[in-house]
């Protein structure tokens, strides 16, 4: 397993990586080395062979405070807008294909939101703090937080929460649709997290990886064109081996051996 500075990763399951957000000291304020080496260990679970579903976590107390205001507090407009700040937090969305799960625990303000709201499945224990407080800091969301929170929860609700910096809880995630799933305590949000990774990751990689592709698709493209883009990757489905093996097993009620092909 790589060494890193900001985070760990493991393989707590089979089939499972998980990521885990370590710089303790910052609550985990996604600094760029921070970003760089979450996009190296994605990249990594991403390609490796044994790896179906990705586990994105932090500490109990935090899962990230935000971008790290330090690092920005002497940025120029010239910096920022020459070095694309913040655009490379975009691969978790953009290139990595296999499911991410985001398990958060306690904070998870400005680009700590914005981060969990970028993964494809969001737990959080019910007492967690979401928000985008940027505007606290003379500042706006600036990793998707005002289109992504938008969409999940509605302009009424994102527009009060974006002007006011005003938090909410894990419980009103699940009750506004921001997370599928809340658990009492840290213990119970990890372990459920690992098993809903688990299960994933015993279906065909191949269908796993079209389910994710087909539903994200759905943030992108009107219905019509939705539907269409669907039945095509469904479609294609029928050109891999575990289509076969998948259907054949139920009709011969076995025990699915996929061939992740
Ligand atoms: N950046 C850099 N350092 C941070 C940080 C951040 N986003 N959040 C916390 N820290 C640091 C603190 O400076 C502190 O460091 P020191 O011990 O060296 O002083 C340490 O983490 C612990 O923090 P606190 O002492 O403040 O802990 P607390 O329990 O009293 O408060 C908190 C916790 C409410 C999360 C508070 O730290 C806080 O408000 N943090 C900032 C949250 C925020 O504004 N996030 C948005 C950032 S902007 C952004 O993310 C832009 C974007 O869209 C990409």
């Amino acid at each position: 397993m790589a060494s890193y500075k900001y985070i760990e990763t493991s393989e707590p399951r089979p089939g499972v990586g998980q990521i885990t957000l370590s710089r303790p000291k910052a609550l985990n304020a996604l600094c760029t080395p921070l970003i760089d080496e979450l996009n190296t260990a994605l990249r990594t679970f991403d390609a490796s062979p044994t790896i179906s579903a990705i586990l994105l976590t932090g500490s109990e107390r935090a899962f990230a405070a935000g971008a790290d205001i330090k690092e920005m507090a002497p940025l120029t407009f010239s910096e920022a807008y020459t070095t694309s700040f913040i655009e490379s937090w975009s691969l978790l969305t953009t290139q990595i294909k296999k499911p991410i799960i985001a398990a958060v625990s306690g904070h998870a303000l400005g680009g700590g939101c914005e981060l969990a709201l970028m993964c494809d499945i969001l737990y959080c224990t019910e007492k967690a703090n979401f928000g985008q407080p940027e505007i606290k800091l003379g500042t706006i969301p600036g990793a998707g937080g005002s289109q992504r929170l938008t969409r999940a929860i509605g302009k009424a609700r994102a527009m009060e929460l974006v002007l006011t910096g005003k938090t909410f809880s894990g419980k009103e995630a699940f009750d506004w649709g921001v997370a599928a799933r809340t658990f009492a305590s840290w213990d119970e949000l990890i372990e459920g997290s690992l098993a809903t990774a688990e299960t994933i990751a015993g279906y065909s990689k191949v269908a796993v990886m079209a389910a994710k592709e087909v539903v994200n698709k759905s943030q992108d493209l009107g219905i019509r064109d939705g539907v269409e883009f669907e039945r095509r990757v469904f479609h294609s489905i029928f050109g891999s081996q575990d289509q076969k093996i998948g259907m054949e097993a139920f009709a011969e009620k076995k025990k699915a051996e996929w061939t992740h092909s």
